[in-house]
């Protein structure tokens, strides 16, 4: 049973949640500079993982990013600014809706 489940966690963590590296596109597209993107990518990685699977950006709908990272600022101990750069990337490559 241990084993089992220790099998699943290695299948999740090799899959790995969807977690897109930003292009020049993605920047254009989002009115954003590639290098904060990316930068949120970094720190949501690092910063996110700790408690359950790093968050990925079609989790949520772009609308609601700001809040559920909110929520979970303190939690990870971010400040202000990773906690901006980390609500631009999720928000940059969720749905739009
Ligand atoms: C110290 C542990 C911890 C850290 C760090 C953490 N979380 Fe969470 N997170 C939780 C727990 C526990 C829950 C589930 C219970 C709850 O919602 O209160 C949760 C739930 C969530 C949910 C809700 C999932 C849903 O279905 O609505 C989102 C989204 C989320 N976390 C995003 C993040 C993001 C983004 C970060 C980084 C800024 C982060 N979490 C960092 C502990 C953590």
């Amino acid at each position: 049973m241990i084993r089992a489940i220790a099998l699943l966690g290695l299948v999740a963590a090799c899959r790995g949640p969807w977690l897109p590296v930003a292009t020049e596109a993605d920047a254009t597209r989002s009115n954003a500079a590639v290098a904060d993107l990316n930068r949120g990518r970094q720190l949501l990685i690092h910063s996110c993982s700790g408690c359950h699977l790093t968050p990925s950006p079609r989790d949520h709908r772009a609308a609601d990013w700001p809040s559920e990272v909110a929520e979970m600022r303190e939690r990870s101990k971010l400040d202000a600014d990773e906690v901006a750069l980390i609500t631009q990337y999720l928000t940059a490559f969720a749905e739009q809706r």
